[in-house]
């Protein structure tokens, strides 16, 4: 009798740590929501021309490279002041991909030397996005995207740290 019972006690934790476990299993995938932008430096410099890029999404290294060419900025003339350029530039390599928040799912499939200055460029953003032609010309057409990195044309909470099709 004692063991019958030990053994249904065994099977109701098995029914209900189940559900737990597919809930852990969810939160680990790359669909979760990425750590949002806070400081209103960064949003304020960063933010001028286009969405505001989340750090997780590149390496350390990678933001160092990019905010020490801002004077050519993807043909652009993004350069601060020291003391902004010195703010955002911590921001941004504290909470960059190799941080740990995001597991690192950025930066998968990159090797020790590439500093990608483009998300859009990553082997990850690559691999996330070529199912189904996601961002095919006619994709981006139809979203009325005006390139790759136009995040927010397909992802209306892009800014908000979501990515995830509801
Ligand atoms: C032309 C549309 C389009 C553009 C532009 C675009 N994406 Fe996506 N993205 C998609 C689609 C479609 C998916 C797959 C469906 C989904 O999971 O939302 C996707 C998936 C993702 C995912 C994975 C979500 C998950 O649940 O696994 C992330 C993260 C993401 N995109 C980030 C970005 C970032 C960052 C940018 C800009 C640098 C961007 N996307 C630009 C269409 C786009
Ligand atoms: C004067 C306008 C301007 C400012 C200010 C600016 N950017 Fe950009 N940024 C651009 C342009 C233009 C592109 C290229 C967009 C494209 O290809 O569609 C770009 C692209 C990027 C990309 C690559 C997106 C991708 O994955 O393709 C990142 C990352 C980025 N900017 C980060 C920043 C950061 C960080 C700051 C603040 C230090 C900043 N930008 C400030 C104009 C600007």
């Amino acid at each position: 009798m004692k063991k019958f019972a030990f053994a249904s006690v065994l099977a109701a934790l098995a029914v209900a740590g189940f559900p737990l476990m597919m809930m852990q299993a969810a939160a680990d995938d790359d669909g979760e929501r990425v750590a949002p932008v806070k400081d209103p430096v960064v949003i304020k410099e960063c933010g001028a021309c286009h969405m505001v890029f989340q750090p997780v999404f590149l390496p350390a290294r990678s933001w160092q490279k990019m905010m020490a060419g801002l004077k050519d900025h993807f043909g652009e003339n993004a350069e601060l002041d020291e003391a902004a350029a010195k703010r955002i530039g911590d921001y941004l390599t504290a909470n960059a991909g190799d941080s740990g928040y995001f597991q690192g799912h950025a930066l998968r499939g990159l090797r020790d030397g590439d500093t990608p200055l483009r998300i859009s460029e990553t082997p990850w953003f690559v691999r996330k996005h070529e199912k189904h032609g996601r961002i095919s010309p006619s994709a981006l057409q139809r979203a009325k995207a005006k390139s790759k990195s136009d995040c927010a044309a397909c992802h209306p909470d892009a800014g908000k740290g979501y990515y995830e099709d509801d």
